[in-house]
């Protein structure tokens, strides 16, 4: 039996290699796809996989698909997850789309994922297979053979499968251009602070430069497309923010998340890039939106990043709530200034060609309309309360 396999290099995905071959008596073809992970890891991964006897590797790069499908769509819907930038669950639909194409044109019978049953991207994966190609077997072996890390650490050993995590590392990392997550260890101890060899990609704040950097990015139609003045590709644009950002410290999320099953997690991100990006878009769009639309926008927004977080974004409602953003967007386009510094980033300056901010009405400094007009509409604005006070007093 052929079997294509969604491999990363980590801990569960080359222990997959050898269940696959051992236990399913598989011929394995291993697919890794990237999607802005670090390019040093994906250069030995093709090596890796035959070390471990795979009968082909497939390498993808969906980098600039990624960010234009995915993370542009996921800015215009300032897409965040109780308080974080969806960044792992958003690669998971362009991931297991490319393996079923690898498993098609290779004429494999199955599909196989390193996901273990208690975290949300088996539902990603498993939904996506389903709906592209019914009739894929799925196999999961790390769920199905109800394995945990300390099992997976030993097996690896024996079978000289050369592993990044040793038991005092042993994270388990998920990283694509639009952010970093890291569990595991010490991290599943939430009344412990994460320890600092965790981040790669922030400076500690503490170390990060005295001086402040003012980053200035443009959007067009809800999407950037400039920083500090010089336009370039989307992942271009991404990966140099995310350095930049990075060095001052910004982007480090911790958490306790929601999984899809209800279990709660105890989660560590790294963003820079994301964090910086959709403050900066809800900047704008707050300068340029109406009010209705600003909040009609939220839910839509919050329903979109549910969606997505729980493994549906092949649902018609995820498609419908992207063309109601989409009109949205039309007019968020303008500058915004982002000041970074030890940690934090702050909006400091937004303009834009279509701003509803009107100076000459809103100043202290000057007339625009004649105040006294208020005091009318005034007389009308609490009328119900009004007229219940007084039915009270009787
Ligand atoms: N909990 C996060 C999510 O579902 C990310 C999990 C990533 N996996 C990992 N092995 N770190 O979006």
């Amino acid at each position: 039996m052929k079997v294509a396999l969604a491999y990363s290099g980590g801990l569960d995905t080359s222990v997959a290699i050898r269940l696959l071959q051992e236990k399913y008596n598989a011929d394995v073809i291993t697919v890794s796809v990237d999607v802005g992970q670090d390019p040093k890891e994906l250069k030995k991964i093709g090596e890796k996989a035959k070390k471990l006897g795979v009968i082909k590797h497939v390498h993808i790069d969906a980098r600039g698909e990624f960010v234009e499908e995915y993370v542009f769509r996921s800015i215009k819907a300032n897409g965040l997850y109780e308080g974080y930038p969806l960044s792992t669950a958003l690669a998971r639909y362009p991931i297991a789309s490319k393996l079923v194409e690898v498993a098609r044109r290779e004429g494999a019978e199955a599909v196989a994922h390193g996901c273990t049953g208690k975290g949300n991207d088996q539902f990603r994966f498993d939904t996506t297979i389903a709906i592209k190609a019914p009739k894929l077997k799925i196999i999961a072996p790390i769920r199905e053979l109800n394995l945990d890390r300390k099992w997976e650490i030993k097996y690896a050993r024996e079978q000289g499968i050369p592993v990044p995590v040793n038991v005092g590392r042993p994270y388990s990392i998920d990283e694509n251009l639009w952010g970093r997550s890291i569990e595991g260890g010490v991290l599943e101890d939430p009344s412990k602070a994460p320890p600092e060899d965790i981040y790669a990609w922030t400076r500690s704040p503490a170390k990060a430069p005295a001086k402040p950097h003012v980053v200035e990015i443009v959007f067009e139609k809800g999407v950037p497309v400039s920083i500090d003045g010089k336009r370039m590709s989307g992942p271009e644009l991404v990966t140099r923010l995310n350095r930049l950002a990075g060095e001052h410290g910004v982007g480090r999320i911790e958490l306790m998340e929601d999984r899809i099953m209800g279990l709660k997690a105890r989660e560590n991100y790294e963003a820079p890039a994301a964090t910086v990006l959709i403050q900066a878009h809800r900047a704008l769009e707050q300068l340029v939106l109406t009010k209705q639309e600003l909040i009609f926008k939220g839910t839509v927004d919050q329903t979109w990043a549910d969606l997505v977080y729980s493994g549906l974004w092949f649902n018609p409602l995820r498609e419908d709530l992207d063309a109601f953003i989409e009109r949205t967007q039309r007019r968020v386009t303008g500058k915004v200034k982002v000041e970074l510094h030890r940690g934090s980033s702050r909006v400091i300056a937004r303009s834009s060609p279509y701003s509803l901010y009107d100076k000459e009405l809103v100043s202290f400094d000057r007339f625009g309309f004649d105040q006294r007009d208020a005091a009318s509409i005034i007389k009308f604005h609490a009328l119900q309360d009004r007229i219940l006070s007084r039915r009270r007093r009787g």
